[in-house]
């Protein structure tokens, strides 16, 4: 199969260009002026961004979470994600308390065999190193492209690790050279706020927020710093959502650590004030951390601007409102914590970073594409367009007027944080190895076509490998 896209605006996250690219046997294989090569498929690009397929480091498919699984599985998350321009994503493992990681491997790749619609890898989510995990199976991960360890230091009673575990795994990654991430909450004290709440009557969504101050998380982010430059391992924040978090990464990058951090898409737009909304409205914004005051929108822009965070991740961890969040009617500590966004992550940042002048287009490649696949070992293979790297292409149109609205979204979740916004500029076509995933607003690939991606180590950009997917499970 070869594919000639023609006379597009090639934007990645350093060049800015008109050329045609021509794609062989799913990779690039020339860009330049004019190509002639003959093609099985032409794409008129004119007057279209052709940018790099989006790499979205921080989803949440078939979890089970919160007392329930989350609405989307691989397939409808990642058809979410195809139709917005995400053509790879790296999804969270989570270790099974007493389970072991090879266990837990096999459970994943189980649940996305035959499903899956683009590319994607996989995070290891740390549970128990007591019980099931050991620290030489955690060591190994790396070598199977599982390169980075998720840490949870919320969720007590569920998810949350205390600190042996959470610096025992940093001290592993120092010497296997993966990545760590932390969940960075202070688990401990957010419990004892739950239950003073609960215990005072409060049971409205607006307590998921007031029981999770922006200082459990800047305490959080803080130790978990601290504790990476012990150990002497990389770390990376996620979903960053507040100043308090915001200001101890800048610090450490000032001081030349090595630290990076994400926001999500919903903290540059959803407020504390979404989850005020009445007749259990604000459920829908009852993910982790919670909406913050809105000035720290302003906070993470400037941060995501210059570089205190490298990337914009998702999240997307989606519960139904009517059947799912509703385990919480009348206890705010039960509705389950998540949201959508994999559909929309593109089109937010380019109609409110890039049009509305907060960002470069540059920048919003390097936060949404390249910065994610540096990170997490799938550069340059994905995050850029260039000769020999797959040929993960969006073409966007910069003029397509869309109102974003969940009647018309691909995820199965009855809701949409941006219901009703209305963007210039959108998704058209969109290729994942040279097949053209998305085109005239529908689906043109069968599930089974994304592939499943062993994972460079931390800083060894050129080794990310393609595996066969696993025997189903019996
Ligand atoms: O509310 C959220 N974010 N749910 C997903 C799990 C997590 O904390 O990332
Ligand atoms: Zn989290
Ligand atoms: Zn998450």
């Amino acid at each position: 199969m070869s594919v000639l896209i023609k006379g597009g605006r090639i934007v990645t996250a350093a060049d800015d260009y008109v050329a045609d690219i021509y794609v062989e046997d799913e990779t690039v294989t020339l860009i330049g002026e004019s190509l002639d090569q003959s093609a099985d498929k032409v794409v008129d690009a004119t007057g279209k961004y052709v940018l790099p397929g989006c790499v979205d480091p921080h989803t949440h498919l078939d979890m089970p979470f919160g007392g329930t699984t989350t609405i989307d599985d691989v397939e409808s998350g990642q058809t979410a994600a195809a139709f917005g321009g995400t053509t790879t994503h790296v999804d969270f493992i989570i270790q099974p308390p007493g389970s072991t990681f090879a266990e837990a491997i096999e459970e994943w790749r189980a649940k996305a065999n035959g499903k899956q619609v683009i590319d994607m890898g996989y995070h290891m989510a740390v549970t128990d190193l007591k019980e099931g995990g050991t620290l030489e199976d955690l060591a190994a991960l790396p070598e199977e492209g599982i390169t980075s360890y998720k840490l949870f230091m919320a969720y007590k009673g569920a998810l949350m690790v205390d600190d042996e575990t959470l610096f025992k795994t940093m001290e592993v990654a120092a010497e296997t050279g993966a990545l760590v991430m932390v969940h960075a909450e202070n688990g401990d004290a957010i419990d004892v706020l739950v239950k003073k709440a609960l215990a005072e009557g409060h049971t409205e969504p607006k307590y998921h927020a007031l029981t999770r101050p922006p200082e459990t998380e800047g305490e959080a982010t803080n130790r978990a710093i601290q504790l990476a430059r012990v150990a002497g391992s990389p770390l990376y924040v996620v979903h960053v959502s507040c100043q308090e978090s915001v200001e101890p990464i800048a610090l450490a990058r000032e001081k030349g650590w090595d630290v990076w951090g994400e926001t999500c898409t919903q903290y540059l737009f959803i407020d504390y004030t979404h989850l005020e909304r009445p007749n259990f409205e604000g459920a829908k914004y009852v993910y982790t951390p919670p909406p913050r005051d809105k000035a720290n929108q302003e906070v993470l822009w400037n941060a995501v601007r210059t570089d205190i965070l490298q990337a914009i991740s998702t999240d997307h961890c989606a519960f139904r409102w009517d059947t799912q969040k509703s385990l919480g009617k009348d206890d705010f500590s039960k509705i389950p914590n998540g949201g959508p966004g994999l559909e929309n992550r593109l089109q937010m940042i380019h109609q409110f970073g890039v049009r509305e002048g907060r960002i470069t287009l540059n920048r919003m490649v390097e936060l949404l594409a390249t910065n994610p696949a540096k990170l997490f070992g799938l550069y340059p293979r994905k995050g850029t367009i260039a000769v020999g790297s797959d040929a993960d292409i969006v073409v966007f149109d910069p003029e397509k007027q869309v109102t974003i609205t969940a009647a018309d979204q691909h995820s199965k979740i009855d809701y949409n944080l941006y219901e009703g916004t209305e963007v210039t500029g959108s998704p058209d076509t969109v290729l994942l190895r040279g097949h053209v995933l998305v085109e005239n607003d529908e689906l043109q690939a069968q599930p089974g076509i994304g592939q499943y991606i062993a994972r460079a180590k931390f800083g060894e950009e050129l080794k990310s490998r393609r595996v066969e997917p696993a025997p189903a499970a019996s």
